[in-house]
Formats: C-alpha cells, sequence, structure tokens
C-alpha cells in the first residue's frame, strides 16, 4: 500500500515539475520576436494574400492587382480595410493597368486581430511606407462605428 502511495507521489510530483519546466518556456516564445505582429502579419499574408498578389506583392497583370505602388495600401487605413473586410469589385487602375476581377471578402475568414497585423506588415513592407494599422480601427470599421 506504501509503495502505491509512493507511486502515486512520484506521478504527481514529475506532473507538477512538467508543468512547471514548460510554463517559462512558453512565456518566453510568446515575447520572441518571432511571434511579433510583423511576424504574424507576414504569415497571414503568406496564406491568405499571397495567392493572387504574389511573394513580392507585385500581382498578376490583367489578375489581381500589385500591393506595392498602390493608393489603396498607402492611402486612407479605412479604405484599406474596408476593402480586406468587405470585397472589392469595383475595378482599379495600378501604375496604368487596369483590373477588374473581383476580390473576395475576408471578413468571415479573418479576426480583426490578424486584419490589422496583415495591414500593418503591408504598410511597412514591398517598399511601402505607411502607419501601422491598429486592432480598435478594424473593429470600429467592422462595427460599422468608422467609414
Ligand atoms: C482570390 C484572389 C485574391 C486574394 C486571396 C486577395 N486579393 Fe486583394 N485583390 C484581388 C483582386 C482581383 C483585386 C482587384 C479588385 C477590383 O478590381 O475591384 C484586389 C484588390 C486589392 C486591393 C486594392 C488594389 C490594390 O492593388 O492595392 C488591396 C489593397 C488588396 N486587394 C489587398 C489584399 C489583401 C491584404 C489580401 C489578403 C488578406 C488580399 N488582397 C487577398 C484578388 C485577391
Amino acid at each position: 500500500m506504501n509503495r502505491i502511495v509512493f507511486a502515486l507521489f512520484i506521478l504527481l510530483g514529475s506532473g507538477v515539475v512538467c508543468i512547471k519546466s514548460q510554463a517559462p518556456l512558453a512565456a518566453a516564445s510568446l515575447r520572441s520576436p518571432v511571434q511579433g505582429p510583423g511576424q504574424r502579419g507576414k504569415k497571414i499574408y503568406d496564406q491568405t494574400c499571397m495567392p493572387c498578389h504574389q511573394i513580392d506583392a507585385g500581382g498578376v497583370p490583367g489578375l489581381n492587382p500589385p500591393l506595392q505602388k498602390s493608393p489603396y495600401v498607402e492611402g486612407s487605413s479605412a479604405r484599406l480595410i474596408g476593402i480586406v473586410l468587405h470585397r472589392l469589385n469595383d475595378g482599379v487602375e495600378i501604375s496604368g493597368e487596369t483590373y477588374s476581377n473581383p476580390m473576395p471578402a475576408f471578413s468571415r475568414v479573418l479576426k480583426d486581430e490578424e486584419i490589422a497585423d496583415v495591414l500593418t506588415y503591408l504598410r511597412s513592407h514591398f517598399g511601402n511606407k505607411a502607419s501601422p494599422v491598429s486592432l480598435s480601427q478594424v473593429t470600429r470599421i467592422r462595427h460599422g462605428i468608422q467609414k
């Protein structure tokens, strides 16, 4: 009987040690720069936008417009958030090329934080230089509080 109690004690003990030893690791990976907004934004770009807009954001001539040297990317962040949330089917002209395929809406695919991260990434990469997009602005626009 004593042995069983002892064995249980050891099992419980090692469980506690195990949980304790993993906690600092988890905390460290949350803080690591690899998980910062830029890296999260890149991951979302690669998974969600890249298939159409391409790895260098150069787009596909005649089909999907570029996300570099684009007034939609570097201009109003409210308009940019609106495009990603609600789709775009107006046709655009960028650097003299016209595009008229529709772009799907991402309001059910991406969370507000993911939209903020991917747009912040987009506005600071591929030669773009525009201010970050905040989570609260995405949330306000999703709920129609700000256009
Ligand atoms: C299925 C293909 C597809 C995907 C995926 C896609 N787009 Fe688009 N996107 C388009 C097309 C096509 C247009 C042009 C729409 C039009 O002409 O009205 C466009 C237009 C745009 C525009 C405005 C024009 C420009 O080039 O600046 C922005 C900004 C944009 N997309 C951002 C994104 C972002 C950010 C993502 C990822 C969250 C994304 N798109 C995912 C196809 C796509």
